[in-house]
């Protein structure tokens, strides 16, 4: 099959390449262009090197190393890398774990993991290339393990507890960054989220590594647990090494509790206002790509969100929009946004009280 996305021409062969990934990759790009001091890029995980190829022309790379450890989907790889004429590239069948460890003294401006399920085992390795400033984008698959539906299997892989509720997708987005932000650290490394989004099948973040231990240590004060209580519907998170709750705040029943994870923010602050325009620039970028961007910008960085209906089943109310309850609290001076993590739910700073006073106003018709 021959497959065409922005800059690249791809011959798929025996190798694996998915087109519903094609917003991580224009996500990326849009990402690396605010950062032109990018020369060079690892792809770890080729495939088909998609992603490198397109990094390579779209951001003007002067060099990519290509990764790919499947000897039959290898040469697909060397083929399409002769066919989009990339000129400055090495390209090896092989893991990026034993690439990584014979290959330290190579260091990377970016690092592309992008593995079928957890990218936990290639982040480890790949600091090893990794230098101050290296832009590390990682998907994850395993969506439902990080989404609570396989508890166990996220303790063992990213030694942290899910959330399995309505919160899943940002809880299982921020243990992915939290798992990574660990690793950093043990390299002296601090975290920059760039931006982080769960989308369709995969999630996916993209930091920028900070050297130092003040930086790492900075970064691991941005971990800690999440509540949500499924009686009254508040949530809740501390920062810390433990979770400091068992018990609601509001009505003392036993809460869920998540985490460690990253409770630092899920987008830079420099990035939020240039991402709609910056994803427009990249090659092939189509309308729902730049929508779902400017929503991702849109959010404000506060953690975790009410699910509206949830909320009006509890209070025993009849259902009210979501833009209401968004527009009541906007004209309270509080933040409020729609949320890309899930349907119906209002991430904002207002206080339960705050929402659930909205919310009965809005249905006796009162706001
Ligand atoms: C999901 S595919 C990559 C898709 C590609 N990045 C894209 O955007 O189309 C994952 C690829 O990683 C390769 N892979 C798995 N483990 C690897 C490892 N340890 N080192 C290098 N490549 C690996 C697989 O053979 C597979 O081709």
């Amino acid at each position: 099959m021959r497959y065409t996305e922005g800059s690249a021409v791809i011959e798929q062969g025996k190798a694996f390449i998915n087109p519903k990934a094609k917003f991580s990759r224009d996500a990326t790009i849009a990402y690396a262009m605010l950062y032109p001091r990018i020369e060079n890029a690892l792809d770890a995980t080729s495939a088909t090197g998609i992603r490198g190829i397109r990094y390579a022309k779209e951001l003007n790379l002067k060099n990519v190393t290509f990764l790919e450890i499947n000897g039959s989907a290898y040469p697909y790889l060397e083929s399409n890398i002769k066919t989009n004429k990339i000129k400055r590239f090495s390209a090896h069948n092989m893991s990026v774990q034993e690439f990584c460890n014979i290959s330290q003294q190579e260091k990377f401006d970016m690092i592309d993991i992008d593995p079928f399920g957890s990218p936990a085992p290639y982040i480890y390795d790949s600091l090893k290339v990794s230098h101050d400033g290296t832009i590390m984008a990682f998907t994850a698959t395993d969506t439902a393990v990080l989404c609570g539906a396989h508890n166990q299997a996220c303790i063992r892989t990213y030694g942290a507890v899910p959330m399995h509720n309505e919160l899943g997708h940002e809880a299982g987005t921020r243990i992915l960054i939290g798992f990574v932000a660990t690793l950093a650290a043990q390299f002296n490394y601090g975290i920059s989220v760039g931006i982080a989004f769960s989308y369709l099948h995969y999630m996916r973040a993209i930091i920028r590594l900070e050297h130092g231990n003040k930086r790492a240590m900075d970064s691991l004060r941005k971990m800690g647990f999440a509540y949500k209580c499924g009686k009254c519907g508040w949530i809740g998170y501390n920062i810390g090494m433990f979770p400091t709750k068992n018990c609601c705040d509001v009505c003392g029943s036993k809460l869920e509790i998540s985490g460690r994870m990253w409770l630092g923010d899920l987008i830079e602050g420099d990035v939020r206002p240039k991402l709609g325009e910056s994803i427009t620039s990249v090659q092939g970028a189509d309308a729902k790509e730049i929508k779902f961007a400017e929503r991702i910008a849109s959010e404000p960085n506060t953690p975790f969100y009410y699910s509206i209906p949830k909320l009006t089943k509890l209070m025993g109310l009849p259902s009210v929009s979501e833009l209401s309850v968004i527009e009541g609290l906007l004209g309270k001076n509080y933040k409020a946004s729609l949320t890309h993590f899930e349907k119906n739910c209002v991430k904002t700073d207002a206080p339960l009280e705050e929402i659930k006073s909205l919310i009965s106003s809005l249905s006796k018709g009162r706001f």
